[in-house]
């Protein structure tokens, strides 16, 4: 450990020695402050900026925004993507993955495209914009697909790829292409490229999750880069397993949040994933690079400039959630260009953003060791010494923090006490206290910044959830294929019993025959749905197999119908470990078990490391009067302005709000048709500012919404 950490510090001050040299003190040249008017990038700017100089709207009249339009989609349900506004047409992706093209002024439609194409029932997070002269494309992913659509019309481009598509799988090793491989984050443009995001499977069987960067043009493979090393290139070391790059267990380490690009250095910022499966790592054992990590990419051949490892052999499935932020940081009085990454444990990363250097000391810290056979923690993960977290850690709570309005004391106190809630407590077959949650204090909205002035506004969630593995349930060749099927890729989130977990976002498959057809539960099974991600991999025996066993109709090879377990004749396998389920810590009101705040709003100060203000955000309705001030669980992005205003809707209670970014003072809240789990766009029309949102609800037992909402001032 003393080696990596001298010798990291080394590197970086040798990088940075040459990277100035070659610059020819670059950093004393201050680039011009850029203009934030418009909104033809996810979340503002390729920097994932979140940010707006547009200045109509300001903090005397924002009580006075008005609905200025809404738009009622075609299909209801979670909504997550953030618009783009080009020109004067607003872009979207409905819950079905249809793409709408509106008037940005009236909310108008002008096309619409996905009805004559398969329907997905996976979430967006939005599109991607390029043009060139007359040339105006948007790409957006449905399944294994990225689309390139005339921005104009929304036809398909013909010349692009297949008739205006290319399978993402085509750039993979063949091992892969049967896998499930979708993308729900908007692609990064620079120049004529795409680079993708990808969601793969995080269990046993995820394909690799290779950074890969398309032509905009022709559909083309233009670079790949392999977060799980191939034999020759470096990280390779890192595993053990030396098949971990075309494994048919070890796979994802794939950056799923999206990204940012610094245009000017032609730098492109990657967070990647963990590594699956998830939870268990004893068929990958070793630090497992580049999972985990912050990588820096010449964004023009993919080659690798720089990288940091947040999480060392990740056993929690502490995935980056977010595109870093790329922001001006002032140190010593001289402006530096740095990036930042916000993270599920509630930790923000600060580094130059040439140098990869951090910006605020980094410590190596012991962590425990594991108790599972074959399993291997990494004995130290690294943790920035400011700023301090942006959550509650678990390490710091006591018995005080069980949550007030819980009726069921005792027992939470019984089952928090019980739990490891040591920082980094590794997966066990005893409960694990994994506080910040599975999604994370920072999520997948992601924080916005002022990239001028250094200062970063984050939302986080404050949820605990019970992490555990069990041992596998042996599965022999006397249990029928389609039980086997179920308990290989299905049980950690619908359970043995198939109740699910329900409190917990897990729905229960019982009598799934009385509420769905067989062929929308075959789609699903394919394609994931919502948080769960597809099976492409089955074998049309083992789909069918599966679908009986989900209609009580499994048959044992003898041909007696069976019920319940099987009898096994044969030796079960070699048993391994599974993990038990997202299971929250949920009091007998399905609230949080632990004590308010449960979501929360922070300015951070990137220049000095120290808070600005941390404030509560949302309300909790169910408990009346008491339940204002609690803060709530939130998904979704803020959006600042220049002007000093900052808003936000993600919050279960269906409220979007404008606070004063410099004190965080509530200045207006609106109550939406829908929960808005997304982050907004701010554009302008005509001489007009707008702000939109789209309202999916669904997602936190939310009632589903359909509509995408803007408001303006009445009389500007
Ligand atoms: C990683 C967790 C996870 C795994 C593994 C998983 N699911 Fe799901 N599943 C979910 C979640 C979450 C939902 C709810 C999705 C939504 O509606 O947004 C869901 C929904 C479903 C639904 C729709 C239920 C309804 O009432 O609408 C079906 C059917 C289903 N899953 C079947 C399966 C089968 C079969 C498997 C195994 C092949 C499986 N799931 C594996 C998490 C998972």
């Amino acid at each position: 450990m003393l080696f990596k950490k001298f010798i990291i510090p080394l590197l970086f001050l040798t990088l940075a020695t040459l990277v100035f040299q070659s610059c020819n003190n670059s950093e004393e040249k201050v680039p011009p402050k850029k203009e934030h008017t418009t909104w033809s990038s996810y979340l503002g700017d390729p920097g994932r900026s979140h940010y707006s100089t547009l200045s109509q709207i300001t903090k005397e009249n924002a009580k006075e925004l008005k609905v200025a339009w809404s738009y009622e989609a075609a299909d209801w349900g979670q909504m997550q993507m953030n618009p783009l506004v080009v020109d004067s047409i607003l872009y979207g992706v409905t819950a079905a993955l249809r793409v709408v093209a509106l008037n940005s002024e009236s909310g108008k439609e002008i096309w619409q495209f996905g009805d004559s194409v398969k329907v997905w029932h996976s979430t967006s997070r939005g599109l991607s914009y390029w043009e060139k002269g007359k040339d105006k494309r948007i790409l957006v992913t449905r399944g294994p697909d990225l689309f390139a659509l005339n921005a104009l019309t929304g036809k398909p481009i013909p010349s692009f790829g297949d008739n205006g598509k290319i399978d993402m799988r085509s750039g993979m090793l063949e091992s892969a292409k049967e896998k499930f491989v979708i993308s729900n984050t908007p692609g990064t443009i620079y120049k004529d490229i795409i680079v993708m995001p990808l969601r793969l499977s995080e269990g046993v069987g995820a394909a690799p999750g290779d950074v890969m960067a398309f032509n905009v043009i022709t559909g083309k493979l233009e670079w790949v880069f392999h977060t799980i090393p191939h034999p020759g290139e470096e990280g390779y070391e890192t595993w053990e397993n030396k098949n971990a790059y075309k494994s048919d267990v070890v796979g994802a380490a794939n950056n799923w949040a999206g990204m940012a690009v610094d245009e000017e250095a032609g730098i492109i910022y990657i967070p990647t994933g963990s590594a699956a499966p998830d939870f268990y790592g004893g068929d990958r054992l070793g630090s497992n690079l580049y999972a985990n990590c912050l990588l820096a990419l010449d964004a023009n051949s993919g080659e690798r400039l720089w990288h940091f490892q947040f999480t060392h052999h990740d056993i929690w499935d502490r995935d980056p959630p977010a595109p870093p932020n790329l922001l001006m940081v002032e140190r010593d009085g001289k402006k530096i260009p740095a990036v930042a990454q916000v993270t599920k444990q509630g930790y923000v990363y600060v580094f130059h953003r040439i140098t990869g250097a951090p910006l605020f000391d980094i410590e190596e810290v012991p962590v425990p060791s594991s108790t599972l056979v074959g399993e291997k923690a990494w004995p130290t993960q690294p943790i920035p010494v400011m700023p301090k977290p942006f959550a509650r850690q678990s390490q710091d709570l006591t018995d005080a923090d069980i949550s007030p309005f819980a009726e069921n004391k005792d027992e939470l106190l019984e089952l928090y006490n019980s739990a490891d809630k040591r920082q980094y407590a590794p997966p066990a077959l005893s409960p694990v206290f994994l506080f910040p949650g599975y999604d994370g204090a920072a999520e997948w909205g992601g924080a916005a910044t002022d990239p001028e002035d250094g200062i970063l506004y984050v939302n986080a969630n404050e949820m605990a959830w019970n992490l555990q593995v069990g041992l596998e349930d042996g599965i022999s060749e006397a249990t029928p294929i389609g039980k086997a099927t179920y308990q290989k890729y299905c049980i950690s989130c619908h359970q043995a019993d198939r109740k699910g977990l329900v409190a917990s976002g897990y729905p229960s498959l019982l009598d799934l025959q009385l509420r769905k057809e067989k062929d929308e539960v075959a789609a699903i099974i394919v394609q994931g749905k919502g948080m769960m991600t597809g099976f492409p991999q089955l074998k049309k025996e083992e789909k069918e197999a599966l679908l009986s066993f989900l209609w009580g109709q499994e048959v044992q090879p003898n041909g007696i119908e069976k019920e319940g377990i099987a009898t096994n004749q044969t030796e079960p396998q070699k048993k391994g470990y599974k993990h038990t389920g997202y299971d929250k810590f949920l009091d007998n009101n399905g609230l949080p078990g632990i004590s308010p705040p449960w979501g929360t709003m922070h300015a951070i100060d990137l220049n000095t490391g120290e808070y600005i203000w941390s404030i509560p955000l949302g309300d909790t309705p169910e408990l009346g009067e008491k339940g204002k001030g609690t803060g709530t669980e939130n998904y979704g992005g803020p959006v600042v302005t220049e002007n000093g205003l900052l808003f936000i809707g993600a919050t279960r209670d269906g409220y979007f709000r404008v606070f004063d970014k410099h004190t965080g003072e509530i200045l207006w809240e609106y109550k939406l048709p829908a929960a808005a789990f997304a982050t907004p766009a701010m554009y302008e029309v005509n001489g007009k500012q707008y702000i939109a949102i789209a309202c999916g609800g669904e997602k936190l037992g939310t009632e589903k919404g359909n509509q995408i909402v803007a408001f303006a001032l009445e009389t500007p």
